[in-house]
């Protein structure tokens, strides 16, 4: 039994634009609905908790036509995406026990493969703490000098970039997040709370498809995506 928590209550402001990204349609069906398809459709998944804008319409998000297949709550989220979070976590019903394992995953991530799931839920379950989807960073990496020149090359042999889903306790979570909002340390994922505290978290490689919708050109490239996994 796992339930996804899935914060979309963002601006999208690096995306531009009037309508938040994860509104935008691809393919006939918001990015939103795309991402809430990618969770529901998988065995392992529960039920979900929406995390929207406060004062967005429900019916905005997502068609509420029960084609999901699983329980779906939704609630309003916060400032930040930490704060969101938070709210998704308190709003999971009472029968997800304190330490049972819960996912978060970014609504602006509609290109979530069920073997990358699989194998997190696998992984993770089998880690006392949790775990996190993850890519090896592939680039080589440089440290730029205020003039804009290079100042040095940065080693990348260690460094992963964190992706979502996240996998952790529901009670370790919530506290982990709020020990950081009241420290007034913005972490960017579930997992930076966590290290905050002292655990170490499991990374467990993802395909570096399950990319982020930040700007208009990862749009595109999601319509690419999908455009090839459905022909
Ligand atoms: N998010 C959220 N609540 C916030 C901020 C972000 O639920 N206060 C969500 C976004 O909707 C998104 C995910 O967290 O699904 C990852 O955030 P990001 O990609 O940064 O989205 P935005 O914050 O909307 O975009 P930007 O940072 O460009 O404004
Ligand atoms: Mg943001």
């Amino acid at each position: 039994m796992t339930w996804a928590i899935v914060p979309a209550a963002g601006r999208g402001t690096r995306f531009g634009g009037d309508v938040p990204k994860q509104y935008l349609e691809v393919a006939g069906r918001s990015v939103l609905a795309h991402t809430l398809d990618a969770l529901a459709s998988h065995s392992g998944i529960t039920g979900l908790v929406l995390v929207l804008e406060e004062g967005a319409a429900p019916e905005s998000a997502f068609r509420a036509d029960g084609t999901l297949g699983r329980p779906c709550l939704i609630t309003a989220g916060g400032a930040s995406r930490a704060d969101s979070v938070l709210a998704g976590l308190a709003a999971l019903p009472d029968s997800v026990r304190a330490d049972e394992f819960v996912l978060v995953h970014d609504a602006a991530r509609p290109n979530l493969a069920h073997a990358d799931l699989d194998a997190l839920l696998e992984r993770g379950r089998a880690d006392p703490v949790g775990a996190i989807l993850a890519a090896p960073v592939r680039d080589t990496l440089k440290r730029a000098g205020d003039d804009g020149g290079i100042d040095g090359t940065e080693p990348r042999e260690r460094l992963w970039r964190a992706l979502t889903p996240q996998l952790f306790r529901r009670l370790q979570l919530t506290r982990a997040l709020e020990a950081a909002a009241a420290a007034g340390v913005a972490v960017t994922d579930e997992a930076m709370a966590m290290e905050r505290l002292g655990a170490r978290p499991l990374l467990v490689e993802g395909a570096d498809d399950n990319f982020k919708i930040t700007t208009p050109a990862d749009l595109a490239r999601f319509a690419f995506e999908l455009a090839r996994r459905t022909h």
